[in-house]
């Protein structure tokens, strides 16, 4: 997770962005959206290996700037406004537990997942029966009860990569739709 005090427009490509783009390199599939694309690294690592690939941020900035890579951004709401279905949709999240948004970047709210619950819900309108969303939370949120929520949602779920950094685990979490 990018150092809170550094301020920039839109969020930089951190170890986190780093270690989720290691992961995705052999996702393959038609249409794939990444939700919270930043300055759009993880949508553009998806582009070889999809035909058409969708990025959305609630920040303005960050799809101007994404919009470099990627044609399709889309400054909203997680997927609120999309009515195509996808195979895969992507989310690093804004996962750390705060009292309020200050920082959509990073802030989740409530435990870190009221705002990824959020993101989760409206992804989960946007998935192809069967297909799956890819997203990144921490042990700096209480994960296993997004991972509960997630499957209260109607998807299968579970941690597939993590790794250990100096002040966090970060959590790679597959949830299919069933
Ligand atoms: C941790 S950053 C990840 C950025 C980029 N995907 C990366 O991996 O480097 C989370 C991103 O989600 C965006 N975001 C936060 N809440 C959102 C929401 N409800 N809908 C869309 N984007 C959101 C933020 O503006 C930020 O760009």
């Amino acid at each position: 997770m990018q150092n809170k005090s550094v301020k920039t427009e839109y969020y930089l490509p951190a170890e986190d962005t780093i270690f989720f783009a290691n992961y995705l390199q052999n996702e393959k599939g038609k249409y794939v959206l990444d939700i919270g694309t930043g300055s759009g690294y993880l949508a553009n690592v998806l582009l070889p290996n999809f035909e058409v690939v969708v990025a959305t941020d609630i920040n303005f900035e960050a799809t101007q700037k994404a919009h470099d890579l990627i044609e399709n951004c889309i400054c909203c709401h997680s997927a609120d406004p999309l009515t195509i279905k996808f195979d895969l949709v992507i989310c690093n999240l804004p996962y750390l537990p705060s009292e309020e948004i200050s920082d959509p970047s990073v802030d989740g709210m409530d435990k870190g997942i009221l705002v990824p619950l959020q993101i989760i819900k409206s992804a989960k309108n946007v998935i192809k029966k069967g297909g799956k969303m890819l997203y990144l939370t921490s042990s700096l949120a209480n994960y296993k009860k997004l991972l509960e929520e997630t499957e209260s949602l109607g998807f299968f779920a579970k941690i597939v990569a993590t790794k250990k950094m100096f002040f966090e685990e970060l959590i790679l979490v597959q949830a299919v739709l069933k």
